[in-house]
């Protein structure tokens, strides 16, 4: 017990107390407000980001996050140069292939040919990253992604540990198991279940929103972004555009940049900078957070020697 009071400072006291409450009653309704209104018209990527002490990846990373499909072959590989060649349209008369092609590992994604494109982004593959959804693109033209010129190449697939996950020997999971004992010269791996967690931790951690409730989906490019940082020393980026390359979000006034379609394989496909926005905005359903991530990978740049080229940044 604390001291007795008299009468008139037990008043005080008790004005004190309701002031306080008042005060705080007022912020928790104007901070509940505030999320109510993050959630409706705030784009994703300008919500708060209360970032935590920056993940190390070096250390993040750790050898037993990959599962061969087939035999006992481990994800040991490193370089000290590696060359990231996105599937933007940027990469489109960039004459970078032979620069690419001379550069110790070469990082690819999904179902992004080579074939018809070696001047811009180069013939040779050493990774491919691939979507669970782009595995059959993948298998279905072996000649163009299977017969490698690398002759040794390694494939990494990601997807929901239920369909490619070693356990759940799902349809999927057994036709990737019969195309890797085919190709034995290739190396095939998923990311495992606890890795693909992790993945998820790492969203939280450097955006500060929890990927499902936030009804956010990580992007290929997520996957091959940190499992480049982890596997090579120094990366060179081709295609990427910086975050602030598509403009404000909301409210969008001035006319975008120029129309660059999203993949450089389709030319006809849908333009960039609307497939960012609109995934970045969306609310229903889930959705890519391109700029986001592009937002992460800028912080990333920084500790990891990455560097951008067409455009350069
Ligand atoms: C991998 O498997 C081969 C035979 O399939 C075996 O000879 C070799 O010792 C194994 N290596 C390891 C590290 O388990
Ligand atoms: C092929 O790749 C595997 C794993 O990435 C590596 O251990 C092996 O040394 C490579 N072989 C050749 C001939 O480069
Ligand atoms: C790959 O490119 C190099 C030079 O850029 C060339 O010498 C080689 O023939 C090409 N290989 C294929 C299979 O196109
Ligand atoms: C496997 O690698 C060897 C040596 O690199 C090569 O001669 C052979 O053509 C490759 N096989 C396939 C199916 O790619
Ligand atoms: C950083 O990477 C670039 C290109 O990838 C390379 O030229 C440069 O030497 C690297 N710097 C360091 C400090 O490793
Ligand atoms: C989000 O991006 C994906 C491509 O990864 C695309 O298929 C989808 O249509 C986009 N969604 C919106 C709303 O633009």
């Amino acid at each position: 017990m604390g001291p007795r009071l008299n009468g008139k400072s037990q008043q005080g006291h008790k004005m004190v107390i309701f002031a306080a409450i008042f005060v705080l009653m007022t912020l928790l309704i104007l901070y509940g407000s505030n999320n109510v209104n993050e959630s409706i018209h705030t784009p994703f990527h300008v919500a708060a980001h209360n970032i935590m002490k920056p993940t190390d990846l070096k250390r993040w990373a750790g050898r037993d996050g990959y599962v061969p499909f087939h035999g006992n072959k481990s994800m040991t590989l490193h370089c000290r140069d590696c060359a990231l060649v996105t599937s933007s349209s940027h990469v489109l008369s960039s004459q970078a292939g032979s620069e690419i092609d001379q550069t110790e590992c070469v990082i690819r994604m999904n179902d992004a040919p080579t074939l018809g494109y070696e001047s811009d982004i180069g013939n040779r593959t050493t990774v491919r990253v691939v979507a669970h959804a782009s595995v059959f693109r993948v298998v279905r033209r072996p000649n163009e992604f299977l017969h490698q010129t690398d002759g040794n190449s390694t494939i990494i697939f990601w997807g929901p540990p239920n369909k490619l996950g070693k356990e759940a020997k799902g349809t999927l999971y057994r036709f990737i198991q019969r195309v890797s004992m085919t190709y034995s010269n290739l190396s095939f791996f998923s990311i495992a279940a606890n890795k693909m967690r992790k993945f998820d931790n790492l969203f939280y951690r450097e955006t500060g929103r929890d990927r499902q409730k936030s009804h956010s989906w990580l992007s290929t490019g997520w996957f091959t972004m940190v499992i480049a940082i982890e596997m090579c020393d120094n990366i060179k980026v081709y295609g990427m555009v910086p975050p602030s390359y598509c403009g404000r979000l909301l409210p969008r006034k001035k006319p975008g940049p120029k129309k660059m379609p999203y993949h450089y394989y389709k030319p006809r496909g849908p333009d960039e900078c609307q497939m960012y926005i609109q995934n970045e905005s969306g609310r229903r359903g889930n959705h890519h957070r391109f700029i986001t991530e592009k937002q992460v990978f800028a912080r990333w740049a920084k500790l990891y020697n990455i560097t951008f080229t067409h455009p350069k940044w």
